[in-house]
């Protein structure tokens, strides 16, 4: 590819994409791909700035364990290897790998040689916690190299070979608990691969709206609108490429959260596209009613939305392409590093192949997420949308256990909403990553003023996590859960009971149904 950017190779690492992440935090781009599916033709080809190997759970003498050829560290390419990425720099090159007697895990005092450029940073002192995580070590060094860093435990916790720009570290600095970890990537990102960190969202977008035009030319493009973060800025950033070619089609289900079908409507109506959204609450009711199984309700609102879509899309004749709001995490994780993926998340029903359309455009394939609430701002959007949190594609559909109603949507609806005012007026709505309410199915006794009542409880979530597949329960102040309870039984009806779920996941999902 042209201009400046990092290849990481993919050894299996649980860190992967914080790599990357990191690369991007000093405003240089980069990829990653899997180990194997990159061959010295293929670098030679990319010509990128600097070659970064992640960790691993293999050991480099396992029999198959992922390797390289030697050749690669003669192309003149500067290498950061980390973890498993340095010993098996180690090893290729001659070094010695051993195993150690107690593996290391976790945070560890590391001494640092400030001759080596990694380190060299003034800020950077000689003496700082890194993280580590491992059980084999280098225990010779290959030829040529230097030791960079040390631990009690492991002699050569980095090595470098200056003139040949093959840099190693054992420990993990891409990881937070690794004091200046960003500062040594960025050493190595711009001091040593020589990358001058523009990569910005400012440059993203106008590289994506000037691609975008050239594909598309004057062909018509679909895209069906949920109001979540990367439907939305897709909306936006294909809005300002080719405008009125555009046609978004929002399903509202009747399911959204209290007032955001409206919401959604407002932040895009008045854009110069073709905005259609489409009341579909009673065929979705109609088709819900008396069932109370979760799997059963995903997947009819899984089909009714790809009716309703269908018959939208139909409306417009064929359309030359759809797009797709697929963003960075869904390719690094499809394992396939290029390949069109299908969002497996994708709101409901996944791809409407019945739509009538040549290809498939993913403009924020290359983006986290985070980087997409970027653009989102560079392009305009507002901070709610921008800062939405996950919403499910059937929604308040399978946070209302059992069957659905439209009374129970409304008390849903409205002790989410208290429940969500709450959290923002605590200042917690940006340190939470999905908070939400579920209405249980479940009635208890209580009593209100003179009167015994036979209510619903509600149940409270917020969880913490990175990528939604492990999370903890929030440690919300109990006098912010008190002020919430308090209001959702005063201010709902049929709510008289409220409970916080304190489970983690594993083993409860986040969402209950
Ligand atoms: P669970 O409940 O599996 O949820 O722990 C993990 C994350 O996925 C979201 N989620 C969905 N997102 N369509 C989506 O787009 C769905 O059908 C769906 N179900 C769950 C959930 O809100 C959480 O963020």
């Amino acid at each position: 590819m042209n201009g400046q950017h990092i290849l990481i190779l993919d050894f299996g690492g649980q860190y992967n994409q914080l790599i990357a992440r990191r690369v991007r935090e000093c405003n240089v781009y980069c990829e990653v791909k899997p180990f194997d599916k990159v061959s010295l033709d293929f670098i030679r080809e990319d010509k990128p700035s600097g070659i970064i190997f992640t960790g691993g759970p293999n050991s480099v003498y396992a029999e198959g364990a992922p390797s390289v050829p030697r050749e690669l560290f003669e192309m003149g390419i500067p290498v950061l290897g980390i973890c498993y990425g340095s010993q098996l720099m180690a090893h290729v090159l001659g070094g010695e790998v051993s195993t150690c007697v107690t593996s290391e895990y976790g945070k560890t005092e590391t001494e640092y040689d400030k001759d080596c450029p990694l380190f060299a940073s003034q800020e950077l002192p000689r003496k700082a916690v890194s993280w580590m995580s491992h059980t084999d070590y280098i225990s010779k060094l290959p030829k040529g190299f230097k030791k960079s860093a040390q631990t009690w435990n492991c002699p050569f916790a980095g090595m470098y070979c200056e003139e040949r720009k093959l840099y190693a570290v054992q420990f993990h600095p891409e990881v937070n608990h690794t004091e200046h970890g960003i500062t040594m990537i960025d050493n190595f990102v711009k001091k040593v691969c020589g990358c001058t960190g523009d990569w910005t969202m400012e440059n993203y977008a106008e590289t994506a709206i000037k691609d975008i035009r050239e594909k598309v030319g004057s062909g018509k493009v679909l895209l069906a609108l949920s109001g979540g973060v990367d439907s939305s800025v897709l909306a936006a950033l294909l809005s300002k490429a080719i405008g009125r070619q555009l046609t978004c089609i929002f399903v509202d289900h009747g399911f959204m959260r209290k007032n955001e079908g409206d919401e959604v409507e407002a932040a895009f109506k008045d854009w110069d596209i073709n905005f259609v959204r489409v009341n579909a609450k009673d065929r979705f009711m109609d088709r819900l009613r008396g069932v109370s199984e979760p799997e059963a309700k995903r997947k009819i609102i899984g089909e009714e939305f790809i009716r309703v879509f269908e018959a939208e899309a139909k409306k417009i004749g064929r359309v030359d392409f759809l797009a797709q709001g697929t963003i960075y995490p869904d390719v690094i994780e499809s394992g396939s590093g290029d390949a069109a993926v299908i969002k497996s998340h994708h709101n409901v029903g996944g791809l409407p192949d019945y739509v009538d359309f040549k290809e498939i455009i993913e403009p924020l394939r290359m983006l986290f997420k985070d980087e997409t609430r970027k653009l989102g701002q560079e392009l305009g959007l507002s901070d709610t949308l921008v800062w939405r949190q996950p919403f499910p594609g059937p929604g308040l559909a399978i946070r209302i256990i059992g069957e659905i109603t439209d009374d129970k949507l409304e008390i849903l609806k409205d002790a989410d909403w208290i429940f969500r005012e709450e959290i923002a007026k605590a200042g917690l709505d940006r340190a939470l990553n999905q908070y939400f309410a579920v209405l249980t199915n479940n009635r208890s006794v209580g009593v209100m003023g003179d009167f015994r009542t036979y209510d619903y409880t509600l149940a409270l979530r917020a969880v913490e996590t990175t990528d939604f597949m492990t999370a903890e329960f929030s440690r919300i102040p109990y006098g912010v859960l008190e002020v919430c309870s308090r209001r959702i039984v005063n201010e709902v009806k049929n709510i008289n009971r409220v409970v916080y779920d304190i489970t983690t996941k594993p083993p409860a999902t986040i969402e209950w149904e």
